[in-house]
């Protein structure tokens, strides 16, 4: 079930493309950002952490949130032993260059691991910051030498995976011309008030922004191949082998090209005796009569070694040659993409036979799959820098060259972070930003970071297919994933930078993190966040309305929608925290003591059910239904804008939007002021129908139909059911052109006792003109 908490950032699955060169049909994601306002929800585990790490920015940040959070918090160089709550603020620093930037990437993997070596029996907290313009670099403003430290997200989205109990959360808050004591309010306002969204972009003006992928397709309007002129020269690391080479092989049948192809490996000529083997084992086999007639000694180890090294130089030269007969050029160069000399060198010999360097492909990648606990930094090294130090010698070796296109093979892997895959993730999400900022660089050049899903091939093992099979992930089959790519180079828009690529499903398996039994979320309730509270007083006392704890259940349902929510004991406002406990599929909404107050349960959602509006009403007379005594309202819950209408067992009125300033810093997800509004109207119609005062104790079914609120709508309620302590009534708020806004059913609402008998209208009136 998706969950509104930990499902929104998920991306929309709509409508696949439709199958065009090949059988297997990839989903094409493009990754943008949307303003979104915070829940109102503390991040997981904060408010209760005893011991909160900060780690020193340079700028004043650390100390100011350290102050801000209280004694439990301190400054650190480095993560102490006993912290259950860790805020890694290297992100902040003022980086010389990119290179001491990117060094903050395996900071933040150092802290994480330190972190995990001792994790809080409650999961604990993990958060990174950073100053990357406050929206992960997808404004157009310039991000500077700190997108190289970009990395972070994707450690918090593994750590996510990896640690199902902890409270992870990627920041990228916008410096820009803010005292450290303002970030450090910004950030605080984030960690008590901004729920769990996994990345989120603070800007200075106050914008919050979270990522969102939107399904787009190929628009292949544009100029073919990026407007590459046939001849023009392209510099590939990791083109000789792997998926990268295919989608070489691939291009080079659409233009002629000249591929530049940069790996480790080195081409020597093949033994004699292994020419004719034709598998890994073949091959072992025929090494180690070799050695046995030589009277070598052999390991195993030395047998996989060899082997796997032929099978490499065999790949290259198969690549080599498919480039060839496609009537393109390739030349392969032995060379490792993070030495920036060398790569230089090869590129002076290149010029001069072949001219300037015109296409930047970057596919040179590796694995090393290890929990963060496990990962020694020399893997996180290995894995990190091929991508990160690669990317960086590509672009100084050809400072000078007209470049008109960059593709980048980044991964899933960080856009969604992978168990094992911390160091992966993080150079993956490096390549997306300086893909971004290389777009804001080079207006003209089209730039692209390709997020590929799984492939049925390259560093996709055996054992690695099986598990997806497992998983019912669809794998890119190698020529579905090369025309993919082709494609990409044809496309019209230079703005799609991030594209996520994928087959039938790219998201990730969350049921360890879904899965668990318990899930406990804190709400500070803050007289300043929620100025309509002191608009709802009973009998002189502030009490939280019944639709504030509607709309912190529906933040964490989300889609699911909610049922049964029952009031079991009002919340007086004397109360600052309140806790929201999720046991498989309830929710409670309780007291710090434990003190039950609402419960509710997620779903069934069926925004498909349309209730019907009643019919056959007249007008009441009441123009000003605030002027009677049945209303206790103040001026934040004065909704109610139109003259009721009335039959005798239903009402319907217009329902205007209060003043913003009431509700402003309130958030709230559901049109939580109309919903009031409905539960008004059916205290005005316990009066007219039973003669009592009622208060609503629980709804049946609450169906939020769009998060789209229109500024007025119709509020219809009928009576289902009554008697002399009660009624039950169905709330349904549409537009005023019939679309349906949100709906409560089946509110039932109990006689106050004690009380003296009331009426809306005069008696014996049904409607009055
Ligand atoms: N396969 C997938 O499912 C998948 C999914 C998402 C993203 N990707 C990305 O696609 C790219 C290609 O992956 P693949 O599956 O084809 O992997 P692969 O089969 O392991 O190939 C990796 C390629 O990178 C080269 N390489 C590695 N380190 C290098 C270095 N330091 N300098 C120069 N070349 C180096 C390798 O050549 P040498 O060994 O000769 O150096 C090889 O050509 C990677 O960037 C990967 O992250 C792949």
């Amino acid at each position: 079930m998706k969950t509104g908490e930990t499902g929104r950032w998920r991306p929309r699955q709509r409508q696949r493309p439709k199958k065009k060169h090949t059988e297997v049909s990839l989903g094409r994601w493009v990754l943008g950002n949307s303003e979104v306002a915070s829940t109102g929800i503390a991040l997981q585990n904060i408010l209760d952490a005893r011991s909160i790490a900060i780690t020193d920015d340079g700028r004043g940040v650390a100390q100011e949130l350290a102050k801000a959070l209280g004694s439990h918090a301190r400054v650190v160089s480095e993560t102490p032993a006993d912290a259950d709550a860790v805020i890694f603020l290297g992100g902040l620093k003022k980086f010389k260059d990119g290179e001491a930037a990117a060094a903050v990437n395996r900071e933040a993997f150092l802290a994480a691991k330190s972190f995990s070596s001792n994790l809080p029996e409650d999961g604990g907290v993990f958060v990174t910051v950073q100053d990357t313009g406050g929206a992960f670099g997808l404004t157009s403003a310039p991000v500077g030498v700190s997108a190289w430290a970009s990395g972070l997200p994707g450690l918090i989205k593994t750590a996510y995976r990896e640690w199902p109990q902890t409270a992870v959360k990627a920041i990228d808050i916008e410096m820009g011309k803010r005292s450290a004591k303002a970030v450090a309010a910004a950030l605080l306002e984030e960690l008590h008030f901004g729920g769990s969204a996994l990345e989120v972009g603070l800007a200075q003006d106050g914008t919050r922004r979270e990522p969102v992928l939107e399904m787009q397709q190929h628009r292949a309007d544009g100029k073919k191949s990026a407007g590459l002129a046939p001849g023009s020269v392209v510099l590939v690391s990791g083109g000789a082998r792997g998926v990268t080479a295919s989608t070489l092989i691939e291009w080079s049948r659409e233009l002629k090209l000249r591929f530049v192809l940069l790996g480790r490996t080195s081409q020597k000529k093949e033994p004699l005796e292994t020419q004719g083997a034709a598998t890994d084992a073949e091959i072992k086999k025929a090494l180690l009569q070799k050695a046995l007639a030589a009277g070598e000694k052999v390991t195993p180890k030395d047998l996989m070694a060899a082997s796997k090294k032929i099978l490499a130089e065999r790949e290259i030269a198969a690549t080599l040659a498919a480039i060839e007969a496609n009537g393109s050029d390739a030349a392969y160069y032995p060379v490792d993409v993070q030495d920036a000399v060398s790569v230089s060198h090869a590129l002076e010999t290149v010029r001069k036979k072949w001219g300037p360097v015109a296409a930047i492909v970057h596919g040179a990648g590796t694995l090393e799959d290890k929990l963060i606990a496990d990962k020694t930094p020399e893997m996180f090294d290995f894995v990190f820098n091929t991508k990160v130090s690669g990317l960086r010698a590509l672009l100084t070796a050809t400072e000078s060259d007209p470049i008109e296109a960059i593709v980048l093979f980044s991964s899933v892997a960080g856009r969604y972070g992978n168990v094992g895959q911390s160091d992966y993730a993080m150079a993956n999400e490096v390549l997306n930003k300086l893909a971004r900022e290389e777009a804001k660089r080079r207006k003209s050049c089209l730039v692209r970071s390709l997020n590929w899903g799984p492939w049925d091939g390259g560093m996709v093992t055996p054992a690695l297919r099986g598990h997806f099979e497992k998983l019912g992930v669809a794998l890119i089959g190698l020529d579905a994933g090369a025309r993919f790519m082709v494609e990409e180079l044809n496309e019209r828009s230079l703005d799609d930078i991030e594209v996520v690529i994928g087959g039938n499903t790219i998201e990730p398996d969350m049921s360890a993190r879904e899965g668990q039994a318990e899930r406990v979320y804190d709400i500070i309730v803050d007289p300043a966040k929620y100025g309509m509270l002191e608009s709802h007083k009973i009998r002189g006392k502030v009490v939280v309305p019944f639709v504030l704890a509607l709309d912190w259940f529906q933040r964490i349902a989300g889609p699911a929608g909610l049922s049964d929510i029952q009031m079991l004991k009002g919340i007086s406002g004397d109360c600052k925290r309140l806790r929201l406990i999720v046991r498989g599929e309830t929710l409670q909404l309780q007291s710090v003591d434990g003190t039950p107050h609402y419960r509710a349960v997620m779903g069934p959602a069926e925004t498909d059910k349309r209730i019907a509006a009643p019919t056959g009403l007249q007008p009441s007379g009441i123009k000003d239904a605030y002027k009677g005594k049945l209303l206790f309202h103040g001026p934040a819950f004065h909704v109610i804008a139109s003259e009721l209408q009335i039959s005798e067992d239903a009402l319907s009125a217009e329902l205007k939007a209060p003043k913003p300033a009431h509700w402003k810093h309130s958030r709230v997800v559901t049109p939580a002021a109309f919903l009031d509004g409905g539960l008004q109207m059916g205290i005005l119609l316990g009066a007219h129908v039973i003669g009592k005062r009622v208060l609503p104790t629980r709804a049946g079914q609450f169906i939020l139909y769009t998060r789209e609120i229109p500024e007025r709508v119709t509020c219809s309620l009928r009576v289902n059911k009554k008697n002399d302590s009660g009624l039950v009534y169905d709330v349904l708020l549409s537009s005023n052109d019939g679309t349906p806004v949100a709906a409560a059913l089946a509110v039932e609402a109990t006689a106050v006792p004690n009380e003296p008998s009331v009426s809306l209208l005069p008696r014996g009136k049904v409607g009055a003109k």
